[in-house]
């Protein structure tokens, strides 16, 4: 019988996290897909739920364990990504770490076979979750995205966040040999100011980013 846990800072909010990559199917065996491990978006979800939110974290197909304390959708594709975004609203705050595929192709029902001739794809542009949101009735209070960046790091993420109407956009220099490894190099670029961190492993980024979104959003109460 010890002394129960602090209720948490963000106890009584909801937040929403997308996380992974999407699928987006050729045909019955092949896929589209951006590079990502979902680690960072698990983590932003697991130490948001240790802040005491209730979180939903919708996941693309990625192989982690479901972090403590959160509730869990399942997708594949953009488009069932959006649709269980636009089901979780409310949301008081929407972190979307999520390296949705930006187009899809209609997918052969039957695996397509090699000697018939090289294929050609017709991609369709995969509908914007961050912007959807933006511009929702029940826009978050805090909407938060990410950009990955290889370069003029801050610059492109600058103009991301003014293009699709969000609070802050967490700008990830992918440079290096970050993609799927242990550690992230950010910047928080709001209206007001860019905020450098140092790199970190990426459960660091995710606590120090949950502790600013509970200063936020107790703040603006
Ligand atoms: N995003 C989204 N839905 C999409 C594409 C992106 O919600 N269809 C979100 C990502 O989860 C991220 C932010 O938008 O939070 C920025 O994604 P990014 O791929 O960097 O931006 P794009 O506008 O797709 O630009 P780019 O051409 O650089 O890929
Ligand atoms: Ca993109």
């Amino acid at each position: 019988a010890g002394t129960p846990p602090a209720p948490g800072r963000l106890a009584g909010r909801h937040v929403l996290v997308t996380a992974g990559p999407t699928h987006e199917p050729i045909d019955p065996v092949r896929y589209i897909a951006n590079r990502s491990s979902g680690r960072q978006g698990f983590a932003i979800a697991g130490a948001l739920a240790a802040e005491g939110a209730a979180v939903t974290l919708i996941a693309g197909p990625v192989t982690l364990d479901t972090p403590a304390g959160v509730e869990r959708v399942d997708v594949e594709t953009a488009q069932e990504m959006a649709n269980a975004v636009a089901k979780t609203l409310p949301a008081d705050a929407a972190v979307l770490v999520a390296a949705v595929a930006d187009w899809r192709t209609d997918a052969a029902p039957q695996k397509i076979k090699k000697g018939t001739g090289t294929p050609t794809l017709r991609l369709t542009e995969n509908p914007d979750i961050l912007t959807m949101l933006a511009t929702s009735p029940h826009r978050p209070r805090l909407l938060i995205g990410f950009a990955a960046e290889t370069d003029h790091v801050i610059e492109h993420a600058t103009a991301k966040r003014a293009k699709k109407g969000a609070d802050w956009i967490v700008a990830n220099d992918v440079s290096g040999d970050v993609m799927g490894g242990d550690a992230n190099t950010v910047h928080i670029i709001r209206a007001q100011d860019v905020e450098s961190w140092e790199k970190l492993p990426k459960s660091q980024v995710a606590t120090r980013l949950a502790t600013r979104i509970a200063d936020t959003l107790q703040e603006t109460a």
